[in-house]
């Protein structure tokens, strides 16, 4: 499959923290691929995030996403290409208190003057496909949290993002709600080929990816296939894992 996503030798110091934050990463992301980024708290996973997907900018390396060099671009086109071609979804869901469920999903495409018959049929589609079909008309503080972050995660992939960008989505969920969530973002990944890069401290979450990237003190540790395997069995693979790198500390 096409590389999406290419970073060479990123670097990452914050000015008021001497240590590094991401050391010498080198990854690429390809087209239709879901992939964890695991690691303790502090190892540079939301960092990693932010510098891949143009919320913050590396301190040295190279990153390319669709054949367009970070580096190059401005605040001003960040901002741009980020709105055209990258979707998100955070801890906290940010949704709009006053809009209803379909008019949060629905405000990326009525930005770009999407016609409003259409913006209506994705709504429905995607909101069928996140299990909130029956929640459209009403206001986020009517949901549950679990509720909420499908609904973030449908206004993520409403204007079909080139690659989604999610930092720790079950972060603030109860397990069924994060496996919820997880079913229906592996479900994405699936049949709709979104691309998904996935940062979470949990080997639980991590399981749903197809790859994983294991992170310390900003370097990538080892890499993990799920190749074949079930869930409960990558999952079992990634605690063994991250246990013999426990032991070799
Ligand atoms: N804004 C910041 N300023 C200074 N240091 C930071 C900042 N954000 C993160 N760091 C440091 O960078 C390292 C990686 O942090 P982070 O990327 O948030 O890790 P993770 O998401 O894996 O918990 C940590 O040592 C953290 O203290
Ligand atoms: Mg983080």
């Amino acid at each position: 499959m096409q590389v999406l996503l290419s970073a060479q030798e990123v670097s990452k110091t914050y000015a008021s923290n001497p240590k590094k934050a991401l050391d010498n990463v080198s990854m690429e992301v390809r087209a239709g691929e879901f992939i964890g980024i695991m690691g303790a708290s502090g190892s540079g996973k939301t960092t990693l995030l932010n510098v891949l997907s143009t919320i913050d900018t590396s301190s040295s390396g190279e990153i390319m996403i669709n054949g367009v060099h970070l580096n190059q671009l401005d605040d001003t086109r960040a901002a741009d290409f980020r709105r055209d071609n990258l979707g998100f979804i955070f801890q906290d869901y940010f949704l709009l208190d006053s809009l209803t469920v379909h008019q949060n999903i629905a405000v990326p495409l009525a930005l770009q003057g999407v016609p409003s018959e259409t913006v209506d049929q994705t709504v429905q589609a995607l909101a069928e496909r996140f299990l909130i079909s029956s929640q459209l008309s009403k206001y986020p503080g009517e949901l549950s949290g679990g509720q909420r972050q499908r609904v973030a995660a449908a206004r993520a992939i409403v204007k079909r993002p080139a690659i989604l960008f999610a930092d720790e989505p079950t972060g603030a969920l109860d397990s069924s709600s994060a496996t919820e969530l997880l079913h229906t973002l592996s479900e994405a990944n699936r049949e709709l080929g979104t691309t998904i890069l996935m940062v979470t401290h949990d080997a639980y979450a991590a399981s749903f990816a197809e790859r994983i990237l294991i992170f310390k003190d900003g370097r990538i540790l080892s890499e993990l296939r799920q190749a074949g395997r079930t869930r409960q069995n990558f999952y079992t693979a990634i605690m063994d894992q991250i246990s013999v790198l426990d032991d070799n500390r």
